[in-house]
C-alpha cells in the first residue's frame, strides 16, 4: 500500500512520563489534532512515533522551515516525458491514506503556508488543492500533529490565534529525576548511578536557563554523553564535549557548568 515505507514494525521505547499517552489515544479517537509542546530533545519525536507505532497508523513527518511554500506540503504538477502529471506532497499522501502527519517545528514555516492545514484541523477535514483543483476528504484515520518550542518564540515568530486554537496540547517538560534517569540509561546502555550524575548535572544546567544559557541540557545531550561515557570516557569529559561545548561558548557560563559537573562527579 501507499504509505508501507512510513510503518513503523518495531516498537519505539518510550518510557512515559505522565498521561500523554492516554490523552493522545483519547486525541486520537476523537481524530482532534494534537500540539507536543516541550523544549529540544526532551521526547517529542521519540513520542509520536511510539504513538503511531501503538496506534498502528504510518506517520509521515515533515521538518517545518521558513522557505518552505504550500506546494512543498500538499504537492505540485511535476513534467515528464509524457507531459505534467501530479504528485501529492507529504501531507496529502497522509490525508489521502490515513496517516499521521508530524509537522515538526510548525512555528518555521510562513503564515501563509500554515493556512493550508486550516480546513484539515477543524470539523470540515478537507484538504484543497488548489493548483490540481481537488479537495481531498481526510481518510478516517488521519490525524495532525504539530510540535511547537514556546522557549523560542517571538512575537514575530509565533502560530496566529486562528492556528493555535485548532489543537489540543501536550507539554513536556523534563520528566522526574528518576525516570529521566531510566531514559538515559536504557538509551545510552549505562548503569543507573552514572546516568542519576549526568540528569543531576542537567538539572543545574537547566537552572542556569534565562541567565546566559538559552536551554539547559537535554535529555539528548545526556543520552549522547551517556554514550561516550559507555565507549570509555571519563563522565567529566563527556560532560565537556557532550553537554558544556555545545552549549556555550561564553567562559563564564562555561565555568558555572564546570562547577555543575564539579558538584555531581
Ligand atoms: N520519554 C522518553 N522515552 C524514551 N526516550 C526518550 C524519552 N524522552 C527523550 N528520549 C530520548 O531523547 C532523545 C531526544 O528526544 P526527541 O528526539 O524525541 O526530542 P524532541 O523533543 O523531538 O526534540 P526536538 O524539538 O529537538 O526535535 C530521543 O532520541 C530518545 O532517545
Ligand atoms: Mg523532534
Amino acid at each position: 500500500m501507499e504509505l508501507d515505507a512510513y510503518r513503523i514494525t518495531e516498537e519505539p521505547y518510550y518510557r512515559s512520563v505522565g498521561r500523554e499517552v492516554p490523552l493522545f489515544e483519547a486525541a486520537y479517537s476523537g481524530r482532534l489534532p494534537v500540539m507536543l509542546k516541550g523544549p529540544t530533545g526532551c521526547g517529542k519525536t521519540r513520542f509520536v512515533e511510539h504513538m503511531a507505532w501503538k496506534l498502528g497508523r504510518p506517520l509521515v513527518t515533515v521538518s517545518c522551515h521558513e522557505d518552505m511554500t504550500a506546494s512543498d506540503l500538499v504537492g505540485r504538477h511535476l513534467l515528464d516525458a509524457d507531459g505534467t502529471f501530479w504528485s501529492d506532497g507529504p501531507l496529502t499522501l497522509a490525508v489521502r491514506h490515513g496517516a499521521i502527519c508530524y509537522l515538526d517545528e510548525i512555528v518555521e514555516a510562513r503564515q501563509d503556508t500554515t493556512v493550508v492545514i486550516h480546513a484539515l484541523t477543524d470539523d470540515r477535514r478537507i484538504l484543497p488543492l488548489e493548483k490540481k483543483g481537488e479537495l481531498v476528504r481526510a481518510h478516517p484515520d488521519f490525524q495532525l500533529v504539530i510540535s511547537y518550542n514556546p522557549g523560542y518564540q517571538s512575537v514575530l515568530k509565533d502560530l496566529k490565534e486562528s492556528t493555535k486554537q485548532r489543537f489540543t496540547a501536550l507539554d513536556f517538560g523534563w520528566p522526574d529525576p528518576a525516570v529521566e534517569a531510566e531514559i538515559v540509561a536504557s538509551e545510552a546502555k549505562i548503569a543507573g548511578d552514572a546516568a542519576t550524575k549526568l540528569v543531576d548535572i542537567a538539572r543545574r544546567s537547566r537552572n542556569l536557563r534565562g541567565q546566559g544559557l538559552e536551554e539547559g541540557a537535554s535529555t539528548r545531550m545526556l543520552i549522547h554523553a551517556g554514550k561516550l561515557i559507555g565507549a570509555g570516557v571519563p563522565l567529566g569529559e563527556a560532560c565537556e564535549i557532550a553537554l558544556i561545548l555545545p552549549m556555550t561558548d561564553d567562559p563564564d557560563m562555561r565555568d558555572a557548568l564546570h562547577n555543575a559537573v564539579a558538584a555531581c562527579v
